[in-house]
């Protein structure tokens, strides 16, 4: 029988070193050993006693404890393991790294360590954006040290953009890929946003325009119609198309959300004002129309605001909107070679999404589920997840639940291969 391979993982401190436990779950079940080295600063964010329920095995964290180096010292850590992973690996950690810096545990056994090293970045978009990561990062490459994530999407600190620990079975993904010997190793989906930043830009020297969030049509000057779209879908879609090197314009509707990292934006009101500003974007080479666009608008919104003891109750006459989508995919010269629409539906919803394809003209429908998300009103409007079947012209995929960003990641992985 092969020997129980292990993994040395190193974790870093930031917000993202409690995904290190889930990490761990992960690597258990998938028959490899692991043990853990917390930096101090880890210590902020989880505590020895769970990451050691979750490794079966002592934490170790002090460079100086004497009762540690005589069991095990930081040359025998590294000797005993196959890999060693460091996730999160925050700036500074990456920094000390390609240094060569060694000043605690962590640091001593990454530079006395003569096994593969795998790092798993996450840290603030703009720590990432930094030249001073960037030569860090370019560094520790060209010194043999494979670098998975960061992926693309909202951050701690409220922002969006690149610089999200890559998901913990992307990182598993790319240690078993290592311990294979995979020497060029290819990135899981959903880690496009590593691609983009560290090597190959699959939509380098695309446009990218994707529309996102609700429209509001005028009543009256104080006064609208709207749906419970929140963006989070079209803003992830339009950080991720950046991020793997898309040079991407984002019409977005009124939305409480930051704007993504990277990505030029016009916002606008109404479904009319959404069209005239897809039609100044254009030409493109994919279009993305992932917002609730109102189909209808007040056919003669007032100048001035109805007042109740102005007379009767004033009828709210309906004039339909233009459809957006329907119009880029129409287009007799100029269409993007990729038209993709999104179709909330509640029933029949791949029927239903194949026939809006056909209708509508485009090339892939994302067809979400929305009668799946259930107990919160408004379902999936806002949440996090998100159910999807991507429709086209050849087949039906139906993807598994999981988080809009790791949706946009998919989707735009599949744009990468299908512009081919
Ligand atoms: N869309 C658009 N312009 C509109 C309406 C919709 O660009 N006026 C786009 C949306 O951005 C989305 C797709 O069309 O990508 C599907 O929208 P949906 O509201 O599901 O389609 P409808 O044609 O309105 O069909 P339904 O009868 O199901 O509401």
């Amino acid at each position: 029988m092969m020997a129980q391979k292990r993994i040395l993982l190193v974790v870093g401190g930031g917000i993202a070193a409690y995904k290190a436990l889930d990490l761990c779950r992960l690597i258990r079940r998938s028959g490899l050993a692991v043990r853990a080295v917390m930096t101090k600063a880890a210590g902020e964010f989880v505590t020895p006693l769970s990451l050691g329920s979750v490794t079966g095995d002592k934490v170790y964290g002090e460079l100086f404890s004497l009762t540690d180096e005589a069991e095990m010292g930081h040359i025998e850590l590294s000797r005993d393991a196959d890999l060693v992973v460091v996730a999160p690996a925050t700036a500074n950690l990456l920094a000390k790294m390609a240094n060569g810096l060694a000043d605690d545990l962590a640091t001593t056994l990454l530079l006395a360590t003569d096994k593969k090293v795998l790092v798993a970045p996450a840290m603030n978009l703009r720590m990432w954006a930094h030249p001073a990561t960037r030569r860090n990062v370019e560094r520790l490459k060209a010194d043999g040290v494979t670098v998975v994530g960061p992926t693309a999407g909202s951050m701690a600190c409220g922002e969006f953009g690149v610089g999200r620990l890559a998901e913990p079975a992307d990182i598993l993904a790319a240690i078993e890929a290592m311990l294979q010997g995979v020497t060029a190793l290819r990135l899981p989906e959903g880690a496009w946003a590593e691609a983009s930043a560290n090597g190959p830009r699959p939509l380098a020297g695309r446009h990218v325009v994707v529309t996102s969030g609700p429209t509001h049509e005028p009543i009256d000057p104080v006064r609208y119609i709207a749906n419970r779209s929140s963006g989070k879908q079209g803003h992830a879609i339009a950080a991720a198309a950046a991020a793997a090197g898309a040079r991407v314009t984002l019409v977005s509707g009124p939305v409480a959300i930051p704007d993504p990292f990277g990505v030029a934006v016009v916002r606008v009101e109404s479904a009319r004002e959404m069209q005239a500003a897809v039609e100044r974007a254009l030409p493109c080479d994919v279009f993305i129309g992932a917002a609730a666009v109102a189909d209808w608008r007040v056919a003669e919104a007032a100048e001035g605001k109805l007042k109740k003891e102005s007379g009767p109750r004033p009828p709210l006459a309906l004039a339909e909107n233009p459809d957006i989508l329907a119009g880029v995919a129409g287009r007799s010269s100029g269409r993007p070679r990729l038209v993709i629409g999104f179709a909330a539906e509640t029933s029949d919803v791949v029927p239903h999404a194949q026939a809006k394809l056909l209708r509508k003209g485009c090339d892939a429908i994302v067809a979400n589920d929305v009668g799946l998300a259930g107990e919160t009103p408004g379902g999936v409007f806002g949440q996090a997840a998100n159910t999807v079947h991507l429709v086209t012209r050849e087949g039906v995929e139906s993807w598994p639940t999981m988080g809009k960003q790791q949706v946009a990641d998919r989707l735009v992985a599949r744009i990468a291969a299908m512009l081919g």
